[in-house]
């Protein structure tokens, strides 16, 4: 949409579910962001659902940063952050006052994924339909995002979060794409925050295994972000403050 407000896309990663304050503050804080510019917010989930996987007795296991997700595990997935994150973060948000309308990429065939079967359920987005979103954010709904999406046949998947909140900023054109976690940025080989990364320098700190774990999936989403045209993306401290970001730029 042309005439739409200035948009930062903000990930709010599921590692900060163990740290209740910094939630909290950030509800606060995005309250009173939403006030001043359009925003889409993407949540995680992952401690969450490894909680809800235990209490079921499924085994969690990883692949390359990916949770393989078979049939039982996606429904825990889907019903963990769909249902139980989402809609805390929507009643989190309707007790500041916001109109946080949540919802899944598959809704409205919101995010269209290619399916990657080795890990089972999980999918890579390919394809934003951003009506849905528009719509909502052109009626002054804040749309909250839990990172499900469907392939072209309809196929329920899971879908990283930092990869969905990429894609949809992308797609949105937004100017911003924030991605709240539980660590100060991107730390080098002596635990320090590089305050600035260039996406060519991207495939050296992989190579030489400073990131690793779920800092791949960010680290990928940011340079896609910026290859493909968001001029501000930032992994930034999700228990500082929204208004004085502190992280690793990503340009
Ligand atoms: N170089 C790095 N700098 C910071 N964190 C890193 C790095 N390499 C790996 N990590 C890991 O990435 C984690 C953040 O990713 P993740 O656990 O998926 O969080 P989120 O829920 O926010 O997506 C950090 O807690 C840390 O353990
Ligand atoms: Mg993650």
């Amino acid at each position: 949409m042309k005439n739409r407000k200035k948009l930062t896309v903000i990930k709010f990663g599921g590692s900060l579910s163990k740290n209740p304050p910094a939630r909290k503050k950030f509800i606060a804080e995005l309250a009173a962001l939403v006030k001043k510019e359009a925003v889409v917010l993407v949540h995680g989930g992952g401690p969450e659902i490894n909680i809800w996987l235990e209490k079921l007795g499924i085994a969690s296991r990883f692949v390359k940063g990916f949770r393989f997700t078979d049939q039982a595990t996606l429904e825990v997935v889907e019903m963990v952050l769909s249902g139980k994150v989402n809609k805390e973060f929507v009643a989190g948000l309707l007790k500041q006052g916001v109109h946080a309308c949540g919802i899944s990429g598959k809704d409205a065939g919101l995010v269209v994924c290619k399916r990657l079967p080795q890990y089972g359920f999980v999918g890579e987005p390919v394809k934003v339909r951003t009506k849905l979103i528009d719509t909502l954010l052109s009626a002054g709904y804040l749309p909250v995002l839990s990172s499900l999406g469907c392939d072209a046949a309809g196929t329920t998947l899971n879908v990283n979060a930092d990869s969905l909140a990429m894609a949809v900023a992308v797609a949105l054109h937004a100017s911003r794409l924030i991605l709240l976690t539980d660590v100060p940025g991107v730390l080098d080989e002596h635990g320090r925050t590089i305050p600035l990364i260039h996406t060519c320098e991207i495939p050296g700190l992989l190579r030489r295994k400073v990131v690793t774990g779920g800092m791949i999936p960010k680290i990928k989403a940011c340079a896609a972000s910026v290859r493909r045209g968001v001029r501000e993306v930032i992994i930034a401290d999700g228990a500082g403050s929204l208004k004085q970001l502190n992280g690793t730029i990503i340009k």
